[in-house]
């Protein structure tokens, strides 16, 4: 448990464990949203062609930056990007997911799955697809699924989405409040994050950001979890890697590290499947 981030609040006659950062020993209760990452292939857009590219590299992007040439080469290249479009997927992303499901099994019909870090939407269409007795993008769906980003999400069928930081209180308590159901909290069979900071290139600060979002993965997991649940999460290779899957050992039963192949091979990224609870000490 991160003691740094972690506070006691008092809320509904219970002793509470918020995740909101504490700064300076106080606790920050609007946190400035940081800067997202959004040259991250996961949430690059698919609907880029040959000729988009032609157009698009080395010239300016509405928001004034240049478009990197060897990425968009790359990203045009990429099986994964070209499947996605045919597939009607919003990322890539849906095949790192798509292939750690088919080898460990992690979602089943009738499901309540949590995916963190959710825009565009690729995970929660992909678990969509899985939840569907026909395996459709819309109709019928067994099971339930929540999805949270802090920025905007298009609407996915069967999908509730909320928007917001992880890691304020006020949006973990939407979350909670979303997984009541005839008064009584729902427990999760999978938690998925593929919640990622906008990298620095700075290599302590960049880890501490990525290790307090897989804490707090953790500690939404060990809360709210089924005992015999599973937690996905994004993490990268690195300073705080380890003290990361120690902390996976020390709270699942099983731990397994993936590296799926459409998870680029030049990429750090890496992913930590950890399966079953283990009872606190
Ligand atoms: C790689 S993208 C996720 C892609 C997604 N899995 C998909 O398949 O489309 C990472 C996402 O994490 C989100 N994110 C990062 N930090 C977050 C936080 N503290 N709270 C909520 N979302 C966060 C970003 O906004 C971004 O949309």
């Amino acid at each position: 448990m991160r003691f740094g981030a972690v506070i006691f609040a008092l809320g509904r006659g219970k002793l509470y464990l918020s995740h909101a950062p504490i700064i300076g020993g106080v606790r920050k209760t609007t946190i400035a949203r940081m800067k997202v990452n959004t040259k991250s292939d996961a949430s690059a857009p698919v609907k880029v062609g040959a000729k988009a590219a032609t157009s698009l590299a080395g010239k300016a992007n509405p928001k004034g930056k240049k478009v990197n040439k060897a990425w968009l080469h790359e990203h045009i290249n990429d099986p994964y990007v070209k499947l996605a479009k045919r597939e009607g997927y919003r990322a890539r992303a849906a095949y790192k997911l798509k292939e750690m499901d088919e080898t460990l099994g992690l979602i089943k019909p009738g499901d309540c799955v949590v995916d963190l870090g959710s825009t565009p939407g690729a995970w929660s269409q992909y678990v969509r697809r899985k939840l569907s007795p026909a395996g459709a993008a819309a109709g019928e769906l067994k099971g339930r699924i929540i999805g949270l980003d802090m920025l905007p999400m298009e609407p996915i069928e069967g999908v509730v989405f909320i928007q917001g930081d992880f890691r304020e209180l006020e949006v973990l308590q939407k979350l909670e409040q979303a997984l009541v159901t005839d008064a009584r909290a729902v427990a999760v069979d999978l938690v998925i994050s593929d919640m990622a900071p906008n990298l620095s290139g700075i290599e302590s600060a960049d880890a501490a950001r990525i290790t307090d979002l897989v804490e707090l993965a953790v500690e939404f997991a060990q809360k709210h979890m089924k005992p015999e649940g599973a937690l996905v999460v994004k993490l990268f290779h690195g300073s705080g890697y380890d003290q990361l899957v120690k902390l996976f050992r020390a709270t699942f039963k099983v731990v397994k590290p993936m590296k799926p192949k459409a998870s680029r091979s030049n990429s750090s990224e890496t992913f930590l499947v950890g399966r079953g609870l283990k009872r606190p000490d």
